[in-house]
């Protein structure tokens, strides 16, 4: 049984950094007048309470999303995350936090779809309260894994698959690398996006190594670090976005450094974009 529960955690550092990179790659899709698909396949609840007894426990919000709330930034990619985030809270101040899934459906247009999946009971069940009864909408109750052979290739051909384990599972590690090769044979177009935490260096360095060579091209690595490698705990996240829209790479330069000032813990964070396979 999963214990991993995103409601502890929702609105942290790491989830700024991978709900800015996922927006902005849902405002690039927008782009152009073709529908696209977006899949999710750690859905999670879809929508958290600020209020809550989760999300109180640890006030990880506060290191996150609250040090950013209500400010502009002149950053593009950080304002519109936090124009969106602003859009839940009309009263001006921060009652809600949206995952990945309320996320891309405030985002996405009437014709755009999303096909999400997700394990846990509880978070399915308010996944699906949160999504209500839309078209082109649908959220399964089903393994990652297996959502992502079962519904790719989308029949849009063009969108977002956003990758987001707990690893709480550690086989995960592996898991990601054989599912996107297989994904990624059915859906080379398709932009993917795969967050991972940084807990303990080496072992976060073996895994980009593994998705390095996993024989995909087109990789590029953002990561974002709040503290030094040595501390302990989850220093930093990151996220591998295969397919990136050809500004990501630009907008996160200017981005890192923006957030770096509001999230870092005592000034001594850093950060890491690069090219990880070639194009
Ligand atoms: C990090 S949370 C997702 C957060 C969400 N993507 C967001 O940004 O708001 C990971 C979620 O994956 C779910 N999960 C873990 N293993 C899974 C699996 N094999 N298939 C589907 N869901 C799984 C957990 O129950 C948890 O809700």
């Amino acid at each position: 049984m999963l214990s991993y529960r995103h409601s502890y955690h929702a609105g942290n550092f790491a989830d700024v950094l991978k709900h800015c990179v996922q927006l902005a790659i849902i405002e690039y899709l927008k782009k152009k007048d073709k529908p696209f698909c977006y899949h999710d396949t750690h859905s999670g609840a879809g929508g958290y309470v600020i209020a809550s007894p989760e999300m109180q426990k640890n006030g990880e919000y506060q290191s996150g999303i609250a040090k950013l709330f209500g400010r502009s930034t002149g950053v593009d990619v950080i304002d519109h995350y936090a124009a969106l985030i602003a859009s839940l809270n009309t009263t001006g101040r921060l009652n809600s936090y949206p995952g990945s899934p309320q996320i891309a459906l405030l985002a996405k247009r009437a014709i755009d779809r999303m096909q999400l999946t997700e394990l846990h009971p509880a978070d399915f069940s308010h996944l699906k309260q949160m999504l209500g009864n839309k078209k082109k909408v649908k959220a399964y109750q089903q393994d990652a894994w297996q959502g992502l052979k079962a519904m790719l290739p989308p029949a849009e051909k063009r969108g977002l698959v956003l990758i987001d384990p707990s690893y709480e599972v550690k086989q995960d590690y592996k898991t990601i690398v054989s599912s996107l090769q297989e994904a990624y044979k059915r859906f080379s177009s398709g932009i993917f996006a795969i967050w991972y935490p940084v807990l303990e260096r080496d072992a976060t360095e073996q895994f980009i190594r593994s998705l390095a060579q996993a024989g995909i091209r087109n990789m590029l690595r953002v990561e974002h670090c709040i503290l030094p490698d040595d501390e302990s705990g989850m220093t930093g996240s990151g996220m591998i976005v295969v397919n990136p829209p050809y500004t990501l790479k630009a907008d996160m330069e200017t981005a890192l450094p923006v957030l770096g000032k509001l999230l870092n813990e005592c000034g001594k964070g850093s950060f890491i974009i690069e090219q990880l396979t070639k194009e």
